[in-house]
């Protein structure tokens, strides 16, 4: 007999989550923040994280999802170890974003929303990251890279390679 865990917050995020509905007249205000910590705890927002983050704010699992689906910073499939956001927005489209991302998808030989069977990497393609004056942009586990040549990608995914912290 197989027994399925239900995944459940810490006693120490749920003492921060406490304290973070405080800040708010509505507890419903700190889904966004909370749906951070449950993605950093859990890797990714599987249903029954966002069941569990639905409960754990008195929401209705609705209410949850309306939020996960419309941004695209939170996942709901699990991703490898290094996640490449491409920015493809208006800017980073006019500064060679697609050739960019079409670079690294003929490089590590997935798509865009794939990860590389070694779970190192995954690319997605994602909107404005709000660093339009360093179009194209792309995010290597949140952390902005601007101006991404095609040599720039291959370097860097080099030193990852290498285990080279970036
Ligand atoms: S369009 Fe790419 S950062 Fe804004």
């Amino acid at each position: 007999m197989s027994t399925v865990t239900e995944p459940q917050f810490s006693e120490a995020r749920l003492v921060e989550i406490k304290a973070l509905s405080k800040r708010y007249p509505h507890q419903k205000s700190a889904l966004m923040p909370v749906l951070y910590m449950a993605q950093e705890d859990f890797g990714y927002l599987s249903m029954e994280v966002q069941q569990m983050v639905a409960d754990t704010l008195s929401l209705k699992i609705m209410e949850v999802r309306e939020v996960v689906t419309f941004y695209t910073m939170f996942r709901e499939q699990p991703c490898g170890k290094y996640l490449l956001e491409v920015c493809t927005n208006a800017s980073c489209m006019m500064n060679g974003a697609y050739a960019l991302l079409d670079h690294m998808t003929a490089s590590l030989g997935i798509k865009a929303g794939e990860t590389t069977a070694d779970g190192m990497f995954t690319i997605a393609e994602v909107e404005c990251a709000g660093a339009c004056a360093g179009a194209p942009v792309v995010q290597v586990n949140n952390m902005y890279h601007e101006n991404v040549t095609a040599n720039d990608m291959d370097a860097l995914l080099t030193k990852v390679r290498a285990g080279e912290v970036i």
